[in-house]
């Protein structure tokens, strides 16, 4: 039996299991390809998407484009200042125009109804780039270097240090529970995650302030104390996140040497992750970053060229 196919890839929690695990095996078939043969078949041939950022971004936008370009087909970039989304023109009318010139959008904003409205008018798929929300791109990628790191993510255990409360928490805890990954929190109080967030992980968190909480950990990920749209609250955030950096002293408090540890990238280094784990001999952040190119080839492929998921 086929693996139903995905209109949209706007959050992990929309997806089945056998839907997330057929775009990681496609991630990891589309990356075998490239890195054994120097290219991939152009499935995208004749095929655009428009990518939508209304903030900055390195590994996003430029794993799109390219991946656009190795499967033959076109990304087309959109500045903040070019569309003015809910500004200059609403993202309903954005979406209707757009889905008249391109095969499918991708978006990076502030507010996630922004997604919402996309989907609920365009005719094209979206893919979530990055909301106020969650990085479903982001828990793609870092489920599939997990997978290729250690070989398995069933029963590993995903120590989340930080603010989990972000986008990039609240994919990552969606995505293990699509995988079996076992996910702890060690965070400050008030920057956990919500309810609602735990109710559609469908995983047992384990959530503490104690930074004994690390013991154990097969991945130890942490991402920045102050994420894009959050700059007012510096302050006050600063003024409870120190204890909670990855630094030696903690990642020995880990006691398992094989711990891998990962970060979504830009890392505040000094912050959230000293320079020491950050270029240490456990950090995968650099291989974490180039399968974003492979976990976004999945995502289009399927979602453009109508590759279907394989079970
Ligand atoms: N990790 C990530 O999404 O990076 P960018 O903000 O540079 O796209
Ligand atoms: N949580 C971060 C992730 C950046 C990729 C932010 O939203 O700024």
């Amino acid at each position: 039996m086929s693996v139903p196919s995905l209109s949209h890839y706007t959050d992990i929690d929309i997806l089945t299991s056998e839907q997330f695990w057929g775009l990681l095996k496609l991630a990891k078939q589309l990356k075998d390809e490239w890195t054994q043969t120097g290219r991939n078949e152009p499935i995208l041939a004749g095929k655009a998407l428009a990518m939508i950022f209304e903030k900055p971004s390195l590994r996003t936008r430029v794993s799109f484009e390219m991946g656009m370009q190795h499967l033959g087909g076109y990304g087309l970039y959109l500045s903040p200042a070019e569309i003015g989304l809910g500004t200059r023109e609403s993202p309903a009318d954005v979406i209707r125009v757009l889905s008249g010139y391109v095969d499918g959008v991708m978006a990076r904003v502030f507010a996630h109804r922004y997604i919402e409205e996309m989907v609920a008018w365009g005719s094209v798929p979206i893919i979530n780039g990055l909301s106020d929300y969650s990085h479903p791109c982001q828990a793609l990628a870092d489920v599939f270097t997990i997978w290729e790191q250690l070989g398995s993510v069933e029963d590993k255990t995903l120590v989340y240090v930080g603010d989990g409360a972000n986008n990039v928490a609240t994919s990552l805890l969606m995505a293990a529970g699509k995988v079996g990954l076992n996910v702890r929190v060690v965070a400050p109080r008030g920057y956990v995650p919500s309810p609602e967030v735990l109710a559609a992980s469908e995983v047992e968190v384990d959530i503490t302030d104690d930074l004994s909480g690390v013991r154990g950990a097969d991945v130890l990920y942490t991402d920045v104390w102050i994420s894009m749209g959050d700059e007012d609250e510096r302050q006050e955030r600063m003024a409870v996140f120190p204890p909670y950096q990855i630094n030696s002293q903690l990642a020995q408090r880990v006691e398992n040497e094989n711990v891998l540890v990962m970060h979504c990238l830009p890392a505040h280094r000094g912050e959230e992750i000293s320079d020491a784990v950050a270029d240490g001999e456990r950090s995968v952040l650099f291989p974490q970053a180039h399968n974003r190119l492979h976990a976004q080839k999945a995502i289009l492929a399927h979602l453009l060229g109508g590759v279907r998921l394989p079970s």
